[in-house]
């Protein structure tokens, strides 16, 4: 299986920080696939900057329609265009911030991997699921319902991945243990195997949440873990660079 180092910029990043991120990228090297998903209006951009470099670039939601009138959305056809490669779906600030429920975001997944775009799906435990023990139970039923209807024919290898992000983790500081996310990880793959058939499919499964250079060894070296979906340490070259590194 491939290892991946994703960024996700959000809304952050104006054309002097992007042109400081390029000035400390080194990634020729590199042995992972290396992403970013900038703000949409900015991917033409970063694909000029990013080329000559390994660097794929995508977006961080999409639309659930294909095309029409929709004031404000991004087609998943107008982004794959401009040659974004992948999406986010489910980030946790889509789902508590804009009150994206799983129905939308299956739509979205169906959306988008019908038109040839990789997704990115994520899920994750709010703290208090963590506390009272329900986050074997949370991550089941954010990807039943958030996957419902893909079957294994729905996508190609490598074109469905899921980013395991706990809430409590993401932009807090608060990693979670190399532990913690291994079994979160492994419950996911059993999900994925036992519930919706897909063990023949690769599905990268990606960390996020507070991932950072001097945090990462430990959670990249787990079985299950096979990357990082990276927000505030994916902003600066450097540190890019550095994960691409440890990975
Ligand atoms: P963070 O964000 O690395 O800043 O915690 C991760 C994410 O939201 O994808």
């Amino acid at each position: 299986m491939k290892k991946y180092i994703v960024g996700n910029w959000k809304m952050n990043q104006n054309l002097a920080e992007i042109e400081d991120f390029f000035s400390s990228l080194k990634i020729d090297g590199a042995q992972c696939e290396a992403w970013v998903a900038p703000q949409a209006i900015h991917v033409s951009h970063l694909l000029e900057r990013a080329k000559g470099t390994n660097l794929k670039v995508g977006v961080q939601n999409i639309c659930e329609h294909e095309k029409g009138a929709f004031t404000g959305e991004i087609s998943v056809a107008s982004a794959l265009d401009l040659g974004a490669t992948f999406c986010l779906i489910g980030h946790s600030e889509r789902r508590s911030l804009y009150n994206e429920d799983d129905d939308l975001l299956n739509k979205k997944v169906h959306t988008a991997l019908k038109s040839g775009m990789t997704v990115i799906f994520c899920v994750g435990e709010q703290l208090i699921e963590r506390q009272s023990g329900m986050t074997n139970a949370v991550l089941k039923n954010q990807i039943l319902e958030g996957l419902e209807g893909i079957k294994p024919n729905s996508f190609q290898d490598g074109q469905l991945l899921i980013a395991y992000e706990p809430v409590w983790a993401i932009g807090t500081g608060e990693v979670a243990t190399p532990e913690q996310a291994q079994q979160a990880h492994a419950h996911i793959r059993a999900v994925l195997a036992v519930e919706l058939r897909l063990e023949t499919k690769e599905i990268p499964l990606l960390y996020g949440g507070s991932v950072k250079p001097s945090n990462a060894e430990g959670l990249l070296s787990q079985k299950d873990i096979d990357g990082a979906l990276v927000g505030g340490a994916s902003l600066r070259g450097d540190d890019f660079t550095k994960l691409t590194n440890i990975i």
